[in-house]
């Protein structure tokens, strides 16, 4: 079974009188369970692509399937619930909330989707546990260090279990130890938990895990 199918899907930017076509019939299927790397180079689209597929920004034309969900008809408040309870981001740059704790900052997506307070602190807590953080739940992101706020990122991704991953350059931040860290819990946290996800890398040994590596060029994708 897939859990994601895009279908001819473009997407044009207009700025002013200009015109760009960064995505040109684009078709992909991710079939349940398995990774896809995304490959190319710099403005070729990569990020217009997850962030379509995250509902966080419009198509121009097509179609994206995320299990029960048609993407592009979503309302605004459906595409709310959809990013926060049906994906799991993580961007190059973490996003943390830098008032909240590491463990609040876990907690604070399964809030929009309605959890109750105790069971998302222990889900929170469990989950940091797995990303090697449970030392560190009650820290400020300010004092984490990059990898830790990473990992924390991580563990947000998860807390409601996500149907799928989607994850932008998320060792693009960190030096090669750090990167090498995040790349071995994102593979391992995904193989454990049974997860689909899409990853965008530029680092040819971190997308060399995935199932799949994709190379977006000219607008689409081909298997490399
Ligand atoms: N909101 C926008 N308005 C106009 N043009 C945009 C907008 N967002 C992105 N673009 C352009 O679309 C193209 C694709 O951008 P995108 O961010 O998807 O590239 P990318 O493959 O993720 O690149 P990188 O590897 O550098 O992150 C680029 O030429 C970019 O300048
Ligand atoms: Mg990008």
């Amino acid at each position: 079974m897939n859990i994601l199918t895009i279908e001819n899907l473009r997407k044009t930017y207009r700025t002013g009188a200009e015109e760009l076509d960064v995505l040109q019939g684009l078709n992909l299927a991710v079939e349940e369970g398995t990774t896809a790397a995304i490959t190319g180079e710099s403005g070729c689209g990569k990020s217009t692509l997850l962030n379509l597929i995250a509902g966080i920004d419009s198509v121009s034309a097509g179609i994206i399937r995320c299990g029960a969900f048609q993407v592009e008809k979503l309302s605004e408040e459906e595409l709310t619930g959809y990013r926060s309870g049906v994906i799991g981001l993580i961007f190059q740059f973490h996003f943390l909330l830098k008032d909240f704790t590491a463990l609040e900052n876990v907690m604070i997506p399964s809030f929009i989707t309605g959890a109750g307070k105790a069971e998302a602190e222990a889900k929170a807590a469990s989950l940091l546990e797995k990303v090697g953080l449970s030392g560190r739940t009650h820290h400020y992101p300010g004092q984490l260090s990059g990898g830790e706020r990473q990992r924390v990122a991580v563990a947000r991704a998860l807390i409601n279990d996500p149907l799928l991953i989607l994850a932008d350059e998320p060792t693009g931040n960190l030096d090669e130890n750090n990167s090498l860290m995040v790349q071995n819990l994102l593979f391992s946290l995904v193989g454990e938990l049974g997860k689909t996800m899409v990853l965008i890398t530029h680092d040819r040994s971190f997308s060399s895990r995935a199932d799949r590596v994709l190379l977006l060029e000219r607008g689409t994708l081909k298997s490399l």
